[in-house]
């Protein structure tokens, strides 16, 4: 029998890849919403409509209303997976609460995946602000629950090709580049982008899988790992068009974050992290702690960054 999997933060940019590939898979799926979402978001609303349509079940809720998250949990969360935001950092500290929920509701909950679907964040140590600031709430939550004992699987999936390739490889674009590009630091080194639905497909795997019990799941595919400027010939190949590069140093960059709005600093903070200064990404595996989605699920063919650029060209 499918496990019951309760998906918190289900109606977000990654939540609802989570909550369709859950469904996809056949496990009978909970989302917990808030209930003024669906009043006041069409958007949201009309994507709820067909997740109920799909299958799903809605439960209203809140992260910080410990008496809804407990009930939601003993109902539909023998596995919790948490996809809240990093818009505000007390949203994802919000994730302390779900975490005593998961105590007060003892053996109802077989694996916990909290909210990361990003770099590893214990080797992000030169994150500069406002992304910092993220990381670090990342981390109180991941050291709670190591601390209360509860079966988790963290997933480190880097970049989410539709954040970044949707606007090829330039923040300051919205939408595909037509005259130039940004090359970031020294472009020495590579970016790993993963697709929001293999990101979700090997979510839900893991949580059924033994061998992600207590670790930190990377997902790294071989193919989809490019520098800024690899991208920017893959997209001139594909168009036909030659494209100027403005090189931007490291020093212009760490400016640039301190004066641009967010999100903007934030994006750019977090490329500086983990593409100019890369050791969140190039972690080895170490089987105790770690594992490789890829060496683990071989079976599975990622969306490539050449097939989402098509795409996105058509
Ligand atoms: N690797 C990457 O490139 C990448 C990109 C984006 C995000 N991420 C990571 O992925 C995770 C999810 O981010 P996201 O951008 O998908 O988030 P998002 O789009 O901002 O969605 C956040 C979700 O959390 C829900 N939520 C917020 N506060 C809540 C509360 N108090 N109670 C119940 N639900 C609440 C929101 O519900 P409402 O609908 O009610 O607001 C929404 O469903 C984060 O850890 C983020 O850092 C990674």
């Amino acid at each position: 029998m499918s496990s019951r999997i309760l998906v918190i933060g289900g109606t977000g940019n990654i939540g609802q890849h989570l909550v369709t590939a859950s469904l996809d898979a056949g496990h009978p799926t909970a989302l917990l919403v808030r209930r003024a979402t669906v009043a006041s978001d069409s958007g949201k609303a009309k994507l709820l409509k067909a997740l109920v349509a799909r299958g799903a079940t809605l439960v209203y809720g809140d992260v910080n209303d410990h008496g809804s998250l407990v009930a939601a949990i003993k109902e539909h969360g023998e596995v919790v997976i948490c996809a809240v935001g990093h818009g505000r950092p007390e949203e994802l500290d919000g994730q302390l609460n779900i975490i005593q929920a998961i105590k007060e509701a003892a053996g109802y909950v077989k694996r916990f995946v909290p909210s990361e679907f990003g770099c590893d964040v214990e080797h992000a140590e030169r994150t500069l602000e406002p992304a910092k600031g993220m990381i670090a709430s990342k981390l109180r939550v991941r050291r709670a629950i190591r601390d209360a004992g509860i079966p988790h699987t963290i997933i480190c999936s880097y970049w989410a090709i539709g954040l970044l390739l949707s606007r090829l490889v330039d923040f300051e674009e919205d939408g595909p580049l037509t005259a130039g590009a940004n090359i970031l630091g020294d472009d020495k080194s590579r970016a790993i982008f993963v697709d929001e639905k293999d990101t979700s497909m090997l979510t839900i795997r893991a949580v059924e899988d033994p061998r992600t019990l207590n670790k930190v799941m990377y997902v790294r595919p071989p193919t989809n790992m490019r520098s800024f400027g690899q991208l920017v010939e893959l997209l001139e190949k594909k168009t036909g068009k030659t494209l100027e590069r403005h090189f931007v140093s490291e020093h212009e960059l760490a400016k640039k974050i301190q004066e641009s709005p967010f999100p903007l600093n934030f994006q750019l903070a977090m490329v500086h992290s983990t593409v100019v200064h890369p050791g969140a990404c190039e972690e080895a595996v170490d089987a105790a702690v770690k594992v490789e989605a890829t060496l683990l699920y071989p079976d599975v063919e990622f969306i490539t960054v050449e097939e989402y650029l098509d795409g996105l060209l058509t």
